[in-house]
């Protein structure tokens, strides 16, 4: 999705804003482009494609200016080409603007400064953002910013914007509503802004991040920050605890593989310091907070979009199972536009990597319109979606480069397992249940590991299927999600069709299409549905379809139906999710590789969907 940049200091802008455009990568985008303010005015350039198309062009251009802004977009209205690409400029070509989200009322702002004589190009919603700002900066007394504001105004829409022009050089103005942008302060006189805070982590941890309405003005002689309505702003600098490194791919080839790798250090961060193994109780500071209006809700709603949403429905049979309370997992795209029954007696549960993704804030503020507790599960600190939840844990599994989410899903399962600790013992579960769980979850790193090291056996696997042109995934009760998370992850990253389903469900239609070339993944766990699993095996078998089964360690019968089998350990029902996710992770990872495939950057996805 799209990533803004912006410099602001005494040294080259130029290779600042190439080196945060590239950290930015990750969230998927379709070009780039940058404006810097030179001597004798701004010289811009944009590039479709990948960020080198925008690199060659550099030499030519001897950019020395210490003032810029840059950005990687994600078409949303026009088609992605050079044309289309950031930054854009009013008619005098002297204001140039980065922006992302999308302006709704363009069209009929575009109507009324075409009839004021403005030359539009371009078919975007943010050229016509540039052109208003321009009209309100003609009149001489108006300062930049005093132009921004008066735009923004009239304008309708959600955005984050960066603003520069030639007639006050030294200045970068910025603004913020429902697209995230931060601050980061370098030293006296030197900033950077970003709308993601891996672009900025080499330079500076100390950050301030802008609210929606917000707008600042950025100078080499510091920051001020107001309302959009022009009130003064106390901003207060945070710190990001992150480790750069932890942003970079130590070594592996893909940051896939990186952060699939990396998941028995997930969960540890996880449950650190929010397990109470004597009492059974888990420790969610968040949760304790709001722990009197936690005992009296009878309704959870769990919304969320993608893998998180798979999360979330494991989390239902969690907490249905072990807390007693009724569960509803919505997709956050139409939990917004539908009549949610819900009131204050109903925990809202948001989960979300990003905490920015357009759908699940909207869901988010929905159901705090109708006066629902709302609790985040969120993976980025400071994110717009952990700072408007009533309460929230963290996941910490750090940042989450590739596009397809692996350890962040990992992390909310360890999360929800402890949410549902957390609920169950303020209800009817027992001391000993509570203590039994934790001590599973405190076994699961290790656990997990041991999935890991069968990563060879499993790239053979897929060697031996990969040119498969379709396949299923099939689980029951708490292994359901992790079916559709393997279909999703398969298809997101190989580009092969693939389906999840409840496999007691596989004979109402999809049955259909099982021949001695169609392969099922079965996740086959000995648990409270192992049986009849087994019999939908057998149902494939019957009409000759390939198995690839997931089960437990020491289940040699399953040998007898599947064709293959990969073991995970033993552990309690409402874990195995934990594991048998990695086999689909690692899955469709190297299935990805041998198909050749942009692992980490896959086409037409973006890592945090900012636009609904
Ligand atoms: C995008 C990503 C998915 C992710 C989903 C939700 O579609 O490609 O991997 O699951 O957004 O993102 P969130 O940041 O809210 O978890």
């Amino acid at each position: 999705m799209c990533g803004i940049i912006g410099y602001i200091g005494k040294k080259r802008a130029t290779p600042i804003l190439m080196e945060g455009l590239k950290k930015m990568e990750y969230r998927g985008y379709d070009s780039s482009g940058l404006a810097v303010i030179e001597r004798d005015g701004i010289k811009c350039t944009k590039k479709e494609g990948k960020i080198e198309n925008l690199e060659k062009e550099l030499p030519t251009m001897d950019l020395d200016g210490v003032v810029g802004i840059a950005h990687t977009r994600w078409a949303t209205h026009g088609e992605p080409s050079d044309e289309h690409a950031h930054p854009h400029w009013g008619c005098k070509k002297d204001l140039f603007l980065v922006h992302n989200g999308i302006i709704e009322n363009y069209p009929q702002l575009k109507e009324q400064l075409i009839k004021e004589g403005h030359k539009i190009k371009t078919k975007t919603d943010t050229e016509i953002l540039a052109h208003l700002i321009e009209k309100y900066y003609e009149d001489e007394d108006v300062k930049l910013e005093q132009a921004v504001q008066k735009a923004l105004q009239n304008v309708k829409g959600t955005y984050g914007i960066a603003v520069i022009t030639s007639d006050e050089p030294n200045k970068i103005v910025v603004a913020r509503m429902g697209s995230p942008l931060v601050l980061g302060i370098i030293s006296d006189g030197e900033y950077l802004i970003a709308s993601d805070v891996t672009a900025i982590l080499k330079h500076t941890r100390n950050v301030m991040y802008l609210e929606d309405g917000e707008m600042a003005t950025v100078t080499d002689e510091g920051m001020e920050v107001v309302t959009l309505d022009n009130k003064p702003v106390e901003k207060k600098t945070e710190k990001v605890d992150w480790e750069i490194a932890q942003a970079e791919k130590k070594g592996y080839p893909h940051f896939m593989l990186k952060e699939i790798m990396e998941q028995p250090e997930v969960v540890l961060n996880a449950i650190r310091g929010r397990m109470m193994e004597e009492e059974g109780l888990a420790h969610l500071g968040g949760f304790i907070e709001q722990k009197g209006r936690l005992a009296k809700i009878n309704s959870i709603t769990i919304v969320a979009c993608g893998t998180a949403y798979y999360a979330g429905m494991v989390g239902e049979y969690m907490i249905e199972e072990y807390a007693g309370i009724p569960v509803d997992v919505e997709y956050a795209s139409e939990f917004r536009y539908k009549k949610p029954v819900i009131d204050e007696n109903t925990a809202v549960i948001v989960i979300t990597q990003s905490g920015e993704t357009a759908d699940t804030l909207a869901a988010l503020r929905e159901a705090k319109r109708k006066g629902a507790l709302t609790l985040g599960i969120v993976n980025v600190v400071g994110s717009t979606i952990a700072r408007e939840v009533d309460a929230g844990a963290y996941s910490h599994a750090g940042p989450e480069i590739g596009v397809a989410s692996t350890k962040a899903f990992m992390s909310q399962l360890a999360i929800l397992a402890l949410v549902t600790m957390f609920l169950g013992r303020q209800r009817n579960m027992s001391l000993v249940m509570g203590q039994r769980i934790l001590e599973e979850l405190k076994e699961m790193p290790k656990k997990i590991e041991k999935v890991l090291k069968q990563n060879d056996e499993i790239k053979r696997l897929a060697k031996k299927y990969y040119k498969s042109p379709s396949f299923f995934f099939m689980g029951r009760k708490y292994n359901f999600p992790i079916a559709l998370e393997g279909a999703l992850k398969l298809k997101e990253i190989s580009y092969i069709h693939a389906e999840g389903y409840g496999s007691g469900e596989m004979k109402h239609g999809p049955i259909a299409l099982i021949d001695d070339k169609f392969p099922s993944f079965f996740l086959a766990p000995q648990d409270s549905v192992y049986e009849k699993v087994i019999s939908n095996m057998e149902e494939i078998k019957a009409r000759k379809g390939k198995i690839i089964a997931v089960a437990t360690q020491g289940d040699k019968a399953i040998e007898k139906i599947a064709d293959d089998v990969i073991y995970i350990p033993k552990t309690i029902e409402m874990l195995s999710p934990m594991l048998t996710v990695v086999p689909m992770q690692l899955f469709a990872y190297h299935v990805a590789v041998l198909l050749k495939r942009d692992v980490d950057q896959p086409r037409n996805l973006a890592k945090s969907v900012t636009v609904e």
